[in-house]
């Protein structure tokens, strides 16, 4: 089995297109850096990088946030969340100190102009030292904290530099509907071009999100079946089987369907409806998974009760969202969704794209399937009644990483009885266990200047503007909120939603 710590040969820039500033030294600059992200993700993620030599030799991470602390004192917070949640550990390939000494603290008021004077200088200390004045600044504070602190960073003549790049990135939600993901746009536009924001969205930083693209493109055999002719419908599955944790005060202003469906499941839906890109790049990429969302069908008040199910857990003596810390007692916010939805286009006219999300499920499993149309006469049926599935193809996105596609097979023996059968490719027995983490192939494309599995700002407000109609049904009760008990695969009316349709929902992954 591979060194699951080994770079993949993959592990460089989406596109062929990487700039020349990729080995160049540069200075990340964390905002939020004692948060939960900096200590499960970004360190991890850098450490990773750096210990497996893909940082350039020369880099600074800067953390900042509001709480005095010691360099020293942050070293050790990054060097716990390493040892947590790295997937390579302090000293195992390089000393941590090695690491370590890049890194420094500074103590900031984020909405305090004094302080972006303190941040500049800090940062010409280090570029002076580093022999570049490569800044990348990652947002990760609360989301009402992005704007001020981008109007700062543009006060204090950081945003721009003759010599040196400087990348924003910012960290989801971005937005909470679409005018206040305008009104975003608008001000982050302000400061900085288009070309230096990276939208994060960590699903696009998945192995087997990427490989949607390669299954798609570099196959001859499935693109021709990939339409509205063959595919009868797609459904995508992003369960959880975790609940809220300790963020019941930023979920219950959020709910699942702001917290999961506007961005991760809306990209996984772009990126297997999109039309072929001309090239693999960031623009040829984004326009495509643009035109999709704009060709998503508005859902109309009338049919947000149809369309669309809206739900929360809830269990006599158990988990139940109501109770959580941080909820209200009354709240409405939903846990779960389901939604149909459909592209309205040449390729996928007709065809329903089912969507599925929620916290405490069954299980943890994102998958996409698209199953096929049935055969247009069975000749077997007549002898052997019953009706065998039709095909489809699993795509596993998490945790049992594969691609499964699903066929009928004659049962051996006496008469012409049928089975379906798999073929099945895993990663796990292909590749080993060696995904990178999203964080780290998504910090080295920001690094290399590769934005192509970053939102655009038309890719952010599209997404907004077909989750807005649901969500402002569900504020006007046009669907029932409806509960699901946790550890169960929703409530009764997903399973409604897709029986009218005579369809059931399917999530096969985790049995493979
Ligand atoms: C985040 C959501 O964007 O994605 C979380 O805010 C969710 O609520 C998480 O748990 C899921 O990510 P993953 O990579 O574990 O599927």
């Amino acid at each position: 089995m591979p060194d699951s710590t080994q770079p993949l040969p993959h592990a460089s820039s989406l596109s062929s297109r990487s700039d020349a500033g990729s080995t160049r030294p540069f200075v990340i600059v964390i905002f939020g850096a004692s948060g939960d992200l900096t200590q499960r993700k970004l360190a991890p993620a850098l450490h990773t990088l750096a210990s497996q030599r893909l940082m350039p030799e020369r880099y600074a991470v800067l953390g900042v946030a509001r709480s005095p602390l010691s360099d020293e004192a942050f070293r050790a917070q990054l060097r716990e969340g390493v040892a947590a949640h790295g997937r390579i550990k302090p000293d195992q390939r390089q000393p941590w100190e090695s690491f370590a000494s890049n890194v420094s603290y500074l103590a900031i008021g984020y909405e305090d102009a004094d302080s972006y004077h303190l941040l500049a200088q800090r940062l010409a200390e280090l570029s002076a030292a580093l022999g570049s004045d490569n800044y990348l600044f990652y947002l990760s504070t609360p989301p009402q904290l992005y704007q001020p602190i981008v109007a700062h960073l543009g006060a204090a003549g950081l945003a721009q530099s003759e010599t040196g790049w400087r990348r924003i990135v910012i960290e989801k939600p971005f937005g909470h509907d679409l005018a206040s993901a305008r009104q975003l746009n608008a001000a982050v536009h302000q400061v900085f071009d288009e070309e230096q924001i990276y939208r994060i969205d960590h699903y696009l930083g998945k192995e087997t999100v990427q490989n949607l693209l390669v299954l798609r493109f570099a196959n001859a055999i499935f693109e021709p079946l990939w339409n509205r002719n063959y595919v009868d419908l797609v459904q995508i599955t992003v369960a959880e089987s975790v609940g809220i944790g300790k963020r019941g005060g930023y979920y219950d202003q959020a709910g699942v369907v702001r917290d999961m469906i506007q961005n991760h499941a809306l990209q996984l839906l772009s990126l297997t409806a999109m039309e072929p890109p001309v090239a693999l790049n960031a623009t040829a990429l984004r326009n495509e998974k643009v035109k999709v969302l704009e060709a998503i069908r508005s859902v109309e008040p009338r049919e947000v009760g149809t369309v669309s199910v809206r739900a929360q857990y809830r269990v006599k003596n158990g988990p139940t969202y109501r109770r959580e810390e941080g909820v209200d007692p009354q709240s409405e916010t939903a846990t779960y969704a389901a939604l149909k939805l459909f592209v309205d286009n040449w390729r996928w006219q007709g065809v329903p794209f089912y969507i599925r999300s929620g916290k405490l499920l069954k299980t943890k499993t994102t998958e996409i399937v698209v199953r096929f149309k049935r055969v247009p006469h069975l000749m077997f049926a007549k002898d052997y009644p019953g009706i065998r599935p039709p095909n489809s193809l699993n795509i596993c996105i998490q945790p049992d990483e594969g691609v499964h596609l699903s066929f009928n097979t004659k049962l051996p023996g006496a008469g012409m009885r049928t089975q379906t059968a798999e073929m099945s490719f895993q990663y796990a027995s292909d590749f080993g266990n060696a995904l990178p983490e999203a964080y780290e192939r998504l910090l080295l494309d920001t690094v290399q200047g590769d934005a192509s599995l970053f939102a655009r700002s038309d890719e952010i407000e599209l997404s907004w503007r077909v989750v807005d109609p649901i969500l402002d049904g569900w504020a006007r009760h046009l669907a029932p909120l409806a509960f699901y008990e946790p550890g169960s695969w929703g409530p009764r009316e997903a399973d409604e939603l897709l029986a009218r349709d005579g369809a059931v929902w399917m999530a096969g992954c985790t049995e493979y």
